[in-house]
């Protein structure tokens, strides 16, 4: 079972660090605890030795003559989680300052990092500590945004640790296993906008959630991801590459230049199945609107990789429905040459465009099985956990 290295840095929330090293410890993990100095002034290396049954570091133990270099000894650990992360601590990890024991050991550091930064609203988000996040996330490091709600000084805002439970769902998930080191993946997600003239254009509700979710988990298994994303409100998602683009046909563009040298082709979007034959430069004036508009068809995206894919290549499509989805799932999979297709019944509540759940049909050419309802989150590794098994066979 491994071990994972909790740093601990100075912060009224340096209390719930006890409760995240005591629910590591019962998920199986050995929990090594590194506190700074001024961690040590809000809580003692008593309280974590206590819960992890393990001797908890200080810098103390930094200048102490004996046995291998302690922080390089630490370091080697498939994850060091620093929780709560004060202001001082962000602003010298972005510069690689090692000034002590924690320091050290994240420059030493061998597995992934996360960060669960807690301070006053105020001192979020100032310009130096957002620079210091963006230096870290740059560098490969996970920062958590913090939770808004009641700070210590009274004052509500945005800048809490977030709660223990949502620290260690994050830490499971980056220490899962990495089903897909190794693996390429395209996705794309998002809705297209098929512009009439520069102030109007033929689009739909999709907000690109399922796709990013599908994205993340594919990250998270280890897989090297490219996530072809349609007009999105939605944060971009951290150390995937994000291709940003409008229509159909620059979907379709971005698609084709990666599809070649992915393993794994996963195709959430929402593509408008036709286009205005003619984009206009200019706005249409009121007067000159006609009743009709002349359209054509863009391009099947899905269907053209499912035409040029090669065998060792996994194809994973959605089939939006308000009618039979088992059968129009079934139809897909097949036209569009697919190993699986994931049905939903967008008139259902609860599932389709724009909910934060969904509850599927996965059809492949073996059979069908129900998922969820789940959070788009769960049905994305639900899909990631099918590419990984079809990879592995081939
Ligand atoms: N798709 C695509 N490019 C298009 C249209 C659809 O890549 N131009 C993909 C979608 O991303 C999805 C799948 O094809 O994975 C099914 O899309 P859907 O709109 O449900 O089906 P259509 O093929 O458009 O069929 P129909 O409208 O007849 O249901």
């Amino acid at each position: 079972m491994s071990r994972i290295v909790l740093g601990v840095t100075g912060g009224v929330a340096a209390y719930k660090a006890v409760m995240l090293a005591s629910r590591l410890r019962q998920s199986g993990y050995d929990v090594d605890v590194v506190l700074t100095p001024a961690a040590e002034a809000f809580v003692t290396p008593l309280s974590f030795s206590a819960v992890t049954g393990r001797r908890a570091y200080t810098d103390r133990d930094l200048f102490a003559a004996e046995g291998p270099i302690l922080h390089v000894a630490l370091a080697q650990t498939d994850l060091v989680i620093v929780a709560p992360a004060s202001a001082d601590f962000l602003a010298k990890a972005a510069h690689g300052i090692a000034g002590d024991l924690l320091g050290t050991l994240l420059l030493a550091a061998a597995g992934k990092v996360l960060l669960c930064p807690a301070m006053e609203d105020d001192m979020w988000r100032h310009p130096a500590t957002q620079r210091a996040v963006r230096q870290l996330r740059a560098d490969g490091r996970t920062v958590l945004d913090p939770a808004a709600g009641h700070l210590a000084s009274g004052r509500s805002g945005v800048g809490r640790l977030p709660e223990p439970e949502e620290i260690l769902a994050q830490a499971l998930r980056m220490l899962r296993a990495q089903t897909l080191g190794g693996a390429r993946v395209l996705v794309t997600a998002g809705p297209t906008r098929e512009y009439i003239d520069p102030v109007r254009f033929i689009s739909n509700p999709s907000t690109g959630r399922m796709g990013i979710a599908v994205a993340e988990a594919a990250r998270d298994a280890g897989a090297a991801v490219t996530l072809v994303l349609g007009p999105s409100e939605l944060p971009a998602p951290q150390g995937i590459e994000v291709l940003d683009v409008t229509s159909a046909a620059e979907m379709y563009a971005a698609v084709e230049s990666r599809f070649r040298d992915c393993d794994a082709f996963v195709a959430t979007a929402a593509v408008a199945d036709l286009r205005p034959r003619e984009r206009l430069g200019r706005k249409i004036k009121k007067a000159d609107l006609g009743m009709e508009l002349p359209m054509e068809r863009t391009t099947d995206i899905l269907a053209w990789a499912g035409s040029v894919r090669t065998s060792r290549q996994v194809l994973v499509g959605f089939a939006a429905e308000t009618g039979d989805v088992p059968a129009q799932a079934r139809k897909k999979l097949m036209e569009k040459h697919c190993d699986m297709v994931v049905g939903n019944d967008i008139g259902e509540p609860g599932a389709g465009f724009a909910a934060d759940t969904n509850r599927c049909l996965f059809v492949t050419g073996e059979g069908e099985q129900e998922v969820g309802p789940a959070s788009k989150r769960q049905i994305g590794e639900e899909i990631i956990a099918f590419v990984a098994e079809r990879l592995r066979g081939r």
